[in-house]
């Protein structure tokens, strides 16, 4: 498990980025952080990959505190990665296939164990028919899944996706939402950084939201959505299906389809 405890960071003395915040991978296995534009999101991830080291607090990782010696950072990295928000922070700019082997090559593996790997992260998501291609001429979004099939190659056990819908249309938002769902169906720990409330309506368990860099509250899906105070305060808006259920007076749905579903049988019986 993964946990941030009593967290403070600064990138300038005599300014916290974030302050004081406290983080549980084990409450949830697809855990939310929410918050708007420059709130901390990604400077919480920082701090918990260990790139930066908090001005106070710790991290720790399976009850054990950080160590930021190099060999220790980088086996902790073989089990707590993270799918940066832009690809081009994360590819090395060969052709897909060395990329995604890249990390592999790394960690000493055998060459068979390699290709096996990334055979199956490339088919995780649907980049084989790329496999030759140079990284640097692909879109945004196939860079995107390149640097998605680098972290699955490594078969971690924590991943942290940083605002992974940011820049991808609707149909490959919708990809993302299956990929993350399955990954926790095999057992992986997520925590997603977001402000696409629908998307982390669709997929979390459990939510955390911070609004410039505090945390302004902390609990199980519906009971965070449903707190619109804290919502309004950190100046987010609760995915459509909660408005529906406080402004439209109808049930609270989890999917969208249930939702049609009850409106269309409503419709009928009127
Ligand atoms: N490298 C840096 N140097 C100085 N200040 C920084 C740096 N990176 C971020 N900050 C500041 O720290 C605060 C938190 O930024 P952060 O990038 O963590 O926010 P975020 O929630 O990820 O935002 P976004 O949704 O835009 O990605 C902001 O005030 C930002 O300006
Ligand atoms: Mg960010």
């Amino acid at each position: 498990m993964l946990k941030l405890e009593n967290v403070s960071f600064s990138y300038r003395k005599g300014t916290s980025a974030i302050e004081n915040i406290s983080i549980d991978s084990s409450k949830g296995t697809c855990i939310g952080l929410l918050g708007e534009n420059g709130a901390g999101k990604s400077t919480i991830f920082l701090n918990m990959l260990g790139i930066y080291k908090p001005s106070s607090g710790q991290v720790i990782y399976e009850g054990t505190p950080l160590s930021y010696k190099k060999k220790d950072l980088n086996q902790f990295r073989q089990k707590v990665s993270m799918v940066f928000q832009d690809p081009d922070q994360q590819i090395f700019y060969s052709n897909v296939e060395d990329d995604i082997a890249f990390a592999l090559k790394n960690m000493e593996l055998p060459e068979e164990e390699i290709k096996k790997r990334v055979q199956a992260a490339m088919e995780e998501v649907n980049i084989t028919h790329l496999k030759d291609r140079p990284v640097h001429y692909l879109s945004y979004g196939q860079k995107k899944r390149v640097a998605i099939a680098g972290i699955l190659a490594m078969d971690c056990d924590t991943i942290l996706f940083d605002e992974p819908t940011a820049g991808l249309d609707p149909s490959m938002t919708e990809d993302m939402k299956v990929l993350l769902k399955k990954l926790v169906d095999q057992g992986k720990r997520l925590i997603v950084s977001s402000h696409d409330m629908d998307f982390i309506y669709g997929v979390c368990d459990y939510i955390y939201i911070i609004s410039q860099g505090n945390m302004v509250t902390e609990g199980d899906l519906e009971n965070v959505f449903l707190n619109e105070k804290a919502i309004q305060e950190a100046r987010l808006i609760p995915p459509s299906l909660v408005r529906a259920h406080l402004h439209g007076g109808v049930p609270l749905f989890r999917k969208e389809e249930d939702f049609y579903r009850y409106l269309q049988k409503t419709c009928k019986e009127m």
